[in-house]
């Protein structure tokens, strides 16, 4: 038998084996200060966990284990990774230690409080906490500013919890006629108020052990609140790293703007048009991330991030997904203003425009005369391409267009590797060149050219 880490029932049993490992890591230090006696229903629980334990040793010596890109399937070499550190903690967090106080408890006339403590060997599981985490935090994809948020937060309540637990087993709290759950909330209490550095004093030390333990809390705490403090602002920034980015950058435009004097106006246009980046997702240059990534996930990538543009296309909806890979990483985006010119009669043509949201007009240079308005999902600027002459008309936006760029000299090997998109590309220059000339027919078979 061999699994995978990511194979779903290795999955399932690594979330039980995080569930009862946070459980030990609550349970057993409330239980040993607060001293309550060792029943059947906890003996069951025990001894579960010593078999659940027992088990996972077994299965991570039967799991392969990723080391960079692969996965090391052999058995020999993977008990060779597990063994040391790692199967001596898990040994001794499974060694059922629990028995040695009530066993000596039974045979002596005296019981062994200290013995108790043996009881904390569980804890030691608590070293696979971070890989147990890990598959999880892949498996949602959750955002790493938040995980670190997250993790510092549960840090923080779980050593807060056992702070509370020293200070009762220590005698920080008088649990004469009191509720389990009264002493907690009273140790909790002192712990997060001397952690947070507020200190009361309402419930203060009253012996050697409590005054140095308590000097240790207070050191933590003024250490962890410190850094709680610096870090909290930079730890929720993180948490939207692009937002963050937006922001620091709009920031930086409008104070150059104010440094030059930039009048109001202009500048309200400036921030209309980072607004406009910012709700059109084009805000990230995508490339310069896209260069860093290796190629065929890459063009999975860029596939998926242009898959709105792809559906707006008629075209595309049912094209080969080869010349959708090839197109979507030869586009580049770009943002035109509203009434501002894409393309100007009588210009050479360098490229051609795919509309991703925005009208644009067709018009006639003078612009009185509007052949066509083009909507999202319509291609402009190609007739100088396929013609290989001027521009035929001025195109100009009515609103913000996001429109994605293709080069002519990659337009011009797309359409000798696609003929099927060459053939498309020419039905829709014939079409408009009709329209724009309706004396001229033109015969479905003829090349197209200019003066025909
Ligand atoms: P091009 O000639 O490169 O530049 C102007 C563009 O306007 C042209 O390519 C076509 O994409 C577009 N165009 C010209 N005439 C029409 C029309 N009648 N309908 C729609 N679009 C047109």
């Amino acid at each position: 038998m061999l699994l995978y880490p990511y194979n779903p029932k290795r999955e399932l049993w690594d979330f039980i084996v995080l569930i009862f490992t946070i459980y030990v890591a609550i349970e057993i230090p409330y239980r040993i200060a607060l001293g309550y006696s060792f029943d059947s229903w906890l003996y069951i629980v025990e001894i579960i966990i010593t078999l659940l334990f027992t088990f996972d040793i077994f299965l991570n010596f039967n799991t392969a284990v990723k080391k960079g890109i692969k996965y090391i399937t052999d058995k020999k070499d993977i008990a060779k990774i597990y063994q040391g550190r790692r199967l001596i903690l898990d040994i001794l967090a499974t060694a059922p230690f629990f028995l040695a106080y009530s066993f000596v408890s039974t045979v002596a006339t005296q019981t062994i409080p200290a013995l108790r403590l043996l009881e904390l060997n569980r804890l030691l599981k608590l070293h696979r906490l971070n890989h147990l985490l890990d598959i999880w935090r892949k498996k949602f994809q959750i955002n790493p500013g938040t995980l670190r948020l997250i993790n510092f937060v549960l840090l923080l309540a779980l050593v807060s919890h056992w702070i509370a637990c020293v200070w009762i087993m220590i005698g920080g709290v008088k649990t004469e006629s009191k509720e389990f759950s009264e002493i907690y909330s009273l140790a909790i209490y002192w712990t997060v108020t001397t952690v947070a550095t507020v200190g009361y004093g309402d419930i203060t030390p009253q012996n050697f052990t409590q005054r140095y333990f308590t000097i240790m809390v207070m050191i933590v705490g003024a250490g962890s609140y410190g850094f709680v403090i610096g870090n909290i602002s930079s730890l929720l920034a993180s948490v939207d790293v692009v937002k963050a980015g937006y922001r620091k950058k709009l920031e930086e435009v409008s104070a150059f703007l104010n440094y030059r004097s930039i009048p109001p106006e202009m500048q309200r246009r400036v921030q209309e048009y980072y607004d406009h980046i910012w709700e059109s997702r084009l805000g990230n240059d995508e490339s310069t991330m896209l260069n860093e990534i290796p190629e065929p996930l890459k063009s999975d990538l860029a596939l998926y991030m242009r898959q709105d543009l792809i559906k707006k296309v008629p075209f595309f909806v049912n094209a080969q997904e080869n010349l959708l890979k090839d197109l979507v990483m030869l586009l580049q985006p770009m943002v035109y203003l509203p009434n501002s010119y894409v393309i100007k009669k009588g210009e050479a043509g360098s490229c051609m425009y795919i509309i991703s949201s925005g009208q644009v007009d067709v018009v006639s240079e003078d612009e009185v005369t509007v052949y066509a308005t083009l909507r999202e999902g319509s291609f402009v600027g190609e007739m100088a391409l396929v013609l290989d002459m001027p521009r035929t008309a001025t195109v100009k936006t009515r609103e913000y267009c996001d429109v994605y760029i293709l080069e002519k000299n990659e337009f011009d090997k797309i359409l000798i590797k696609y003929p099927d998109f060459a053939k498309h590309i020419q039905r829709i220059t014939k079409e408009r060149l009709e329209a724009m000339h309706p004396v001229l027919t033109i015969k479905q078979d003829d090349p197209i050219s200019p003066e025909s």
